[in-house]
Parts: C-alpha cells; sequence; structure tokens
C-alpha cells in the first residue's frame, strides 16, 4: 500500500537549517530559519523563560492531563497582550491553546472549513507553510499581490480580493511583522481593510506570529485590533514561539471572536473537536513557562525588556542595511522600514545558490533572508556577496 505514495520534497526552509549545519566554513551566514539571533549568532533562551522553568519545575505539583483546550491560565494571560484592555471584547472571545501557530492556523482553518469555508484568498508571498496547510485540507485558495511595486503593501489588490469574494469565502491575513516581505499595512490601510471585510462579510484568518518584533507589542496589535473592532466573526492564529524565544516548545493560541453565547459556544466546542481529534492535547511546558512569567509583574518586564533588546537589535541591522544603500542591482534602503525577521530581495535562484555556494549565506530560495542573521561582524561581508552576485 505505502509504495503508492509519491515521494516529498523536505520543506525548504527546514532543510536550510540541515544545510547550514553541514557547512563546515567558519564565516558562513544564516540568514534561513526565522529564529532571532543574537549579536554573537545565539538564539538564547530569555532569562524570563529560564526564571519561569525554575519555578515550574520546583512548583509543577502534576503533568496529569488539562483538556484539548492546554492551559486555559496562560490563553487568557496572552489576551489583554493581543486584545487590549478590553481582552474578551465584551464576552465575545474564547481561545485555546495550540501546538504552536501552526496547530493554530491549521485549527483555524479546519474549523473555518467545517462551518462551510469554501475558499480562502490570502496575499503572496506568504509564509510558504500557509499553502502547504490549505493544500492537505483540500482548501481551495487564491492569491493576490501583497506588496505594491513600490515596496508599499498593496492596499488596492487586497480590497479587490475581499471584494471579489463570495459567500463562504475567507481571507488570512499577517497582522505585523509579514513572513516573508516585513511590509504591513500602515494603520489608515488596516481601516479600509477592516470596513471592506465587514461590509462584505468575508471570514477573516489573522495570524499573528511576531507581535513584538515589529515596531512594540501594542503597536503590532493595533491592525488586527482595528479588523476585530469591526467585524462579527474572525479566527485568531497566535505564535508565542518567536516573541518568548519557544520555538521548539512549540507555544501557540487561536481565538475564535463570534457573537457571544451560543455561537461562539457551538464554534468552541467544534474547536475542541478537532484539537482532540489531531493531537489530543497540546504540550504543556512552554505554556505553563509564558503563563508564569505573564502572571508575575517582575517577570513580565524581564520579558518585555528582553524583546525590547531583540527589536533594538533587528532595527540596529536594519539602519545599517538601509545606509548601505545599493548592493549590486539590490537597493538595500526599504528594509530600514519593513519590520520584523524578514525581508525579500529581488534575487534570482541561481544567485541564492551562488550566495550559499561561494559566500556560505544561506537565505531561502524565494529571496528571503532573516534579518536577525546579519550581526556587526558578518553584515559587511553580506553586502559585498550581494554585490558580487548581482553586480
Ligand atoms: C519561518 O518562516 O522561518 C518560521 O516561521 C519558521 C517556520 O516554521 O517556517
Amino acid at each position: 500500500m505505502l509504495d503508492r505514495l509519491e515521494p516529498q520534497s523536505p520543506d525548504a526552509l527546514l532543510a536550510l537549517i540541515k544545510l547550514h549545519a553541514a557547512d563546515d566554513r567558519p564565516d558562513k551566514v544564516d540568514l534561513g530559519v526565522g529564529v532571532y539571533r543574537t549579536g554573537q549568532g545565539d538564539t538564547p533562551v530569555f532569562g524570563a523563560i529560564k526564571a519561569a522553568e525554575r519555578l515550574l519545575v520546583d512548583t509543577q505539583e502534576s503533568k496529569s492531563y488539562l483538556g484539548p483546550e492546554g492551559d486555559i491560565g496562560f490563553v487568557n494571560a496572552l489576551m489583554p497582550y493581543i486584545f487590549g484592555s478590553d481582552a474578551t471584547m465584551g464576552g465575545r472571545i474564547a481561545g485555546m491553546q495550540t501546538p504552536g501557530g501552526t496547530g493554530a492556523v491549521r485549527l483555524a482553518v479546519a474549523l473555518a472549513q467545517k462551518a462551510g469555508l469554501k475558499k480562502l484568498h490570502m496575499g503572496t508571498p506568504s509564509w510558504p507553510n500557509h499553502a502547504q496547510i490549505f493544500a492537505d485540507l483540500d482548501l481551495e485558495w487564491a492569491p493576490f499581490d501583497h506588496a505594491a511595486a513600490d515596496g508599499t503593501a498593496n492596499l488596492d489588490a487586497v480590497l479587490a480580493a475581499i471584494r471579489s469574494a463570495g459567500p463562504d469565502e475567507g481571507i488570512l491575513l499577517h497582522a505585523c511583522c509579514h513572513n516573508p516581505t516585513g511590509i504591513d499595512y500602515t494603520p489608515e490601510q488596516w481601516e479600509a481593510i477592516g470596513d471592506a471585510i465587514a461590509e462584505t462579510g468575508i471570514f477573516p484568518i489573522i495570524d499573528s506570529a511576531y507581535q513584538g518584533l515589529g515596531n512594540g507589542m501594542e503597536e503590532d496589535a493595533a491592525g488586527l485590533r482595528s479588523v476585530l473592532a469591526k467585524v462579527p466573526e474572525a479566527f485568531i492564529a497566535y505564535s508565542c514561539d518567536k516573541n518568548f524565544g519557544m520555538y521548539r516548545d512549540r507555544v501557540g493560541a487561536f481565538y475564535i471572536l463570534a457573537d457571544g453565547g451560543d455561537t461562539l459556544d457551538k464554534a468552541f466546542s467544534n474547536a475542541n473537536a478537532l484539537a482532540r481529534a489531531s493531537w489530543s492535547m497540546p504540550p504543556d511546558h512552554g505554556a505553563a513557562a509564558v503563563r508564569l512569567i505573564l502572571r508575575d509583574p517582575a517577570m513580565t518586564a524581564q520579558w518585555l525588556d528582553e524583546l525590547d533588546q531583540m527589536r533594538a537589535r533587528m532595527n540596529q541591522v536594519r539602519a545599517r542595511l538601509a545606509e548601505a544603500g545599493t548592493a549590486g542591482s539590490v537597493d538595500l534602503t526599504p528594509l530600514g522600514h519593513q519590520n520584523g525577521l524578514f525581508s525579500m530581495l529581488p534575487v534570482t535562484k541561481e544567485q541564492v545558490v551562488e550566495l550559499r555556494e561561494k559566500h556560505g549565506i544561506y537565505m531561502a530560495g524565494s529571496g528571503r533572508i532573516n534579518v536577525a542573521g546579519l550581526t556587526m561582524d558578518n553584515i559587511d561581508k553580506f553586502i559585498a556577496a550581494i554585490a558580487d552576485v548581482t553586480g
């Protein structure tokens, strides 16, 4: 039976991790998968997480089962950061823990499908795993251009996609730090998007995987909040893997916005059933550590400070790239005002291979770079290499 299966190529982003590890050049540069790196090139465990983990070891009394919704203390503690001071929007939001942001996106799409979703609209390029999830769930989707030719977010394209949608269609939006372009909608664009969603009734799914890595925790939630304030229903997929540095611990959450009472309860019970049939219960450890941080003002302050330092370092790298102006045929100046870990360079697949083989610089075939992989020690080498392969 198994012989009928077609071989699948490994996920291209994850394959880069192995390729990079196998390269023994000491000055290799990893700009591939989206993990934060310090100026020394490390991805350390947050100090606040270490403190929370110690507390967890000392105080956790049981590892008995929780339930498909996971650690509800964690889910609730995150809500004011995502949704603001009226964290349940008047009792209209309910959430559950998921295995990472990917678990949340998958649950969001599967639940929307169960409720009748026929087609999703999504700006491209996007995180490649979005389309892989849609394909795996057999969901039709339609791309629109995320970015305009001038390097800003393409408002006309997203509005046209929203207005073109028929009944039972949805749209997937990135809350902040757009992956892979780093190009986010402006507050005015978010308002217009929210208005169009409200007018047409298209179902919004908002993926928030990088809150705090762009302009700040509050600033990075503003677009999402402005849409939610206008619509009756939405799904939100959330990841703590980047803003708490929990990558391999898989810490995510899924939230449902619906009219309160019956509708919210029905939707939540279906999310629970889907989670039970998929992973039964999410892994506990990382979410429990995040809950401990968010319940303790001193640990919260430490976490926010560590997040500020990450953002400051990425902004420093971005400023340095923008200052360089051009490298060969590549204009680096737009990187200065883009957000988060990622930006796209206008390089060909062949140039990406040349960067890897000749210069030991690893980046996604799409031209996406993780700016956090650049340090004050390797940034000049990177700029020179871009000039070399594109000049
Ligand atoms: C990325 O885009 O590099 C990250 O979101 C990691 C992943 O799972 O792909």
